[in-house]
């Protein structure tokens, strides 16, 4: 089965669309505001230098390699026990189970673009009192939007590779950067600016807790879209002769950099209006919408554009979540496009109806089993089990099962004088770092 290529900034834009989603918008700036920034904030660039780097670059070298989806990847290139090896692409499986509420989640912001165009919350109590009303009571409104959701991305998944996603994210990426990048500017020019800088950059060592380091290795992997075979599925459709490590390092450095600015504009914006850092999930729907009411129109017209970069910054990613399994149906099944992207979209929409059910008042208790809901159980088994445990794999397969000589023939001419030290770090430090990371989440190791 012949794949459609991407163009080569095709490719960039869709791997940096995948990368850049809610976890850099909504979840970076929070979890840096719980964590009592700088401190944290530099933790986290480290491990994605080290760790999120090297693991994209052995992602993206499964998928060049392999050419197909993930399973037959796997396959193909394991020298022996293909049959056992085949099993590391399942973990295609995590990124339906994670857009069943990545879609929800896009349903509430496609909520707020519309009730930033009305009117928007006068106060934080204010602004409460609707999320909360919209998760728990409103039923049909989440159903609608949801339901939006999942029409967009199906759609843009059965025009393929070409037509679909690298269209998508041809038009929706520049976007997202003029939007951030615009706000950002804005954002300089106030007084609050460098307070936010300071909250961002100054290390203050006393306020890192111990599980501030997990927290920054689980996040550097969720923002770059790694364990799941996103990236592998569209290395596969890579042109011939193309560069991994310079794809690998545009990638990290546009998810980096948009997380980097998206936190700066959000805590200048907050600080300017004596709102709090370390508000939490509800930086963006509870205390952003209020500070935005404080600035007047301008406030209206900012929370617009707002929203919509972060509804395309969710749609870049959903269409990377689901086509590692579309490609694995078209591949393995004779699935059409068609077909193969309507199932996996029925999927992850009916699934994601229960998850969104799960928050709402009338539902929540006969769907909470063990202290969580079904939507935090999806959250919590996806991100803490299966992505890391997808990166241990990965890492584990290009670092000792492809031979050697391989991975050296595609990577060393550009890597050069440092293949070897991308090489120990993807066989000792990433998979030791991910192994320890995935103890704490499930709660077997308490560091
Ligand atoms: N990286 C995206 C974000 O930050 C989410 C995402 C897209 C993802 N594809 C993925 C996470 C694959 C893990 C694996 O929101």
């Amino acid at each position: 089965m012949k794949i459609a290529r991407f163009s080569r900034i095709g490719f960039i834009l869709a791997a940096a669309g995948s990368a850049v989603g809610l976890g850099n918008i909504w979840k970076f700036p929070y979890i840096a505001g719980e964590n009592g920034g700088g401190a944290f904030v530099l933790i986290y660039l480290f491990t994605v230098m080290f760790i999120g780097f090297s693991i994209m670059i052995a992602e993206m070298l499964i998928g060049y390699l392999g050419r197909r989806d993930g399973v037959s990847s796997f396959e193909t290139l394991a020298p022996s026990n293909k049959s056992l090896w085949k099993y590391g692409g399942f973990m295609g499986m995590a990124g339906l189970l994670i857009m069943t509420f990545y879609s929800v989640v896009i349903g509430w912001i496609f909520h707020y673009i519309f009730l930033a165009l009305s009117a928007l919350p006068a106060s934080v109590s204010e602004a409460e009192v609707l999320f909360t009303g919209m998760l728990k009571d409103d039923i049909s409104s989440q159903l609608i939007f949801h339901t939006i959701a999942f029409l967009l991305i199906t759609t843009v998944l059965t025009r393929g590779i070409k037509g679909g996603i690298e269209k998508l994210n041809i038009i929706l990426m520049p976007l997202l950067f003029v939007i951030v990048g615009g706000m950002f500017i804005y954002a300089t020019t106030l007084d609050a600016f460098s307070q936010a800088w300071n909250f961002m950059f100054a290390p203050d060592w006393s306020k890192l807790n111990s599980d501030s380091f997990v927290t920054a290795v689980g996040h550097a992997f969720f923002t770059l879209s790694l364990g799941m075979g996103a990236i592998l599925t569209y290395s596969a459709s890579l042109p011939k002769k193309s560069n991994l490590v310079t794809s690998s390092l545009i990638v990290v450095a546009l998810d980096t950099g948009i997380a980097l600015l998206a936190g700066l504009m959000l805590f200048t914006f907050l600080y300017e209006y004596g709102a709090e850092p370390s508000a939490g999930p509800g930086l963006v729907f509870i205390s952003l919408p209020a500070v935005f009411y404080e600035m007047g129109v301008l406030g209206n017209f900012f929370a617009v554009i707002f929203f919509l970069a972060l509804a395309f910054a969710g749609l870049t990613s959903a269409v990377s979540l689901v086509e590692p399994m579309v490609q694995y149906g078209i591949e393995r099944f004779k699935m059409s496009r068609l077909s193969a992207s309507v199932a996996m979209g029925l999927f992850f929409y009916l699934i994601g109806i229960i998850a969104l059910l799960s928050n709402t008042s009338a539902y929540s208790e006969a769907l909470t089993f063990g202290g969580k809901n079904f939507f935090d159980w999806i959250d919590f088994i996806t991100a803490s089990i299966m992505l890391p445990l997808g990166g241990l794999i990965m890492s584990i397969f290009v670092g000792y099962i492809i031979e050697k000589e391989r991975v050296e023939s595609v990577l060393k001419p550009h890597l050069g004088f440092l293949f070897p030290i991308w090489y120990f770090s993807l066989r000792y430090v990433a998979p030791v770092a991910l192994f320890i990371v995935m103890l704490n989440l499930m709660g077997i190791l308490s560091l």
